[in-house]
């Protein structure tokens, strides 16, 4: 039965004619129409280049990056891909498009072109720091697509009410976190009910936790220089088994943590 399915759909798809494939757009360039980059650096075989986006791993990102690519295919008429495997990270996408491995740049491989959706307000200090060490391989940041984001802490109303109503604790309230007076970890899941394999080493490159720039920032705003550790490479955060997780590195022992219960 499975072999024949799968038989079925094979003769399916040869006898589909390329001009069945639907369109989004009324006057939509059709597939066969549509034009390549010309790559006058590579080969003969790879000069003709389907435009290479970069598709981050999140919901808003692969909505503007469909659309995009609608856009590029049927609009502006080229063939267009979206990469296979997707971006975790801002910075990573940036990487992408400069078509290196690592921050070094020490690898190469086919550079994307399109990265909808990278945040650089996140980025900032290894945005500029790419930029000033690859300045021939960085891409450009063509500015805003037109809305904004903001990333920030939740509580969920029935833990806030939880704490509320049986200590007097608001959780809404950033001072009662003080861990001499509180004990918020009460109402929420520990650090040790993550599963540690989600986590990459804090001393990873490219990590905002291996980053001198913001670590001395944060030992400047929070005093908490304990927490932090001096390196050749600058300051990086301190952590004892080389994961931000298990030890009790910026308090962790004590910042709550909502694990599979939303
Ligand atoms: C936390 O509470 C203690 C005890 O009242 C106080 O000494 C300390 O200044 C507080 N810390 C902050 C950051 O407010
Ligand atoms: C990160 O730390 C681990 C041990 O904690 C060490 O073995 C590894 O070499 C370090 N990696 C980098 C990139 O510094």
């Amino acid at each position: 039965m499975g072999a024949m399915g799968r038989l079925c759909a094979r003769i399916f798809l040869v006898l589909l004619p390329p001009s069945a494939v639907s369109l989004c757009l009324e006057d939509g360039v059709p597939e066969q129409n549509r034009r390549y980059l010309s790559d006058t650096a590579a080969s003969a075989d790879e000069s003709r280049t389907p435009i290479r986006m970069v598709m981050y791993d999140w919901g808003s990102a692969e909505m503007a990056s469909t659309l995009t690519h609608i856009l590029v295919t049927e609009h502006f008429g080229y063939h267009a891909v979206m990469n296979q495997q997707r971006t975790l990270g801002s910075f990573d996408g940036v990487l992408e498009l400069a078509g290196c491995t690592t921050e070094d740049c020490s690898q190469r491989y086919a550079e994307s072109h399109i990265a909808m959706e990278c945040w650089m307000s996140e980025i900032p200090f290894q945005f500029a720091r790419f930029a000033a060490e690859h300045p021939d391989k960085v891409p450009f940041d063509l500015g805003s697509i037109g809305y904004f984001g903001e990333n920030s802490l939740s509580v969920r109303g029935a833990v806030r009410d939880d704490a509320y109503f049986t200590s007097g604790l608001s959780l809404e309230f950033y001072k009662s976190y003080n861990t001499t007076l509180h004990h918020p970890k009460l109402f929420f899941d520990s650090i040790t009910d993550l599963d540690i394999n989600d986590f990459a080493p804090c001393n990873t490159t490219g990590n905002n936790f291996a980053n001198d720039v913001e670590m001395r920032a944060y030992g400047r705003w929070t005093g908490d220089w304990d927490g932090l550790e001096e390196t050749e490479s600058g300051y990086i955060a301190k952590c004892s088994d080389g994961s931000a997780g298990k030890s009790d590195v910026f308090g962790l022992e004590e910042i709550p943590i909502l694990n599979k219960r939303l």
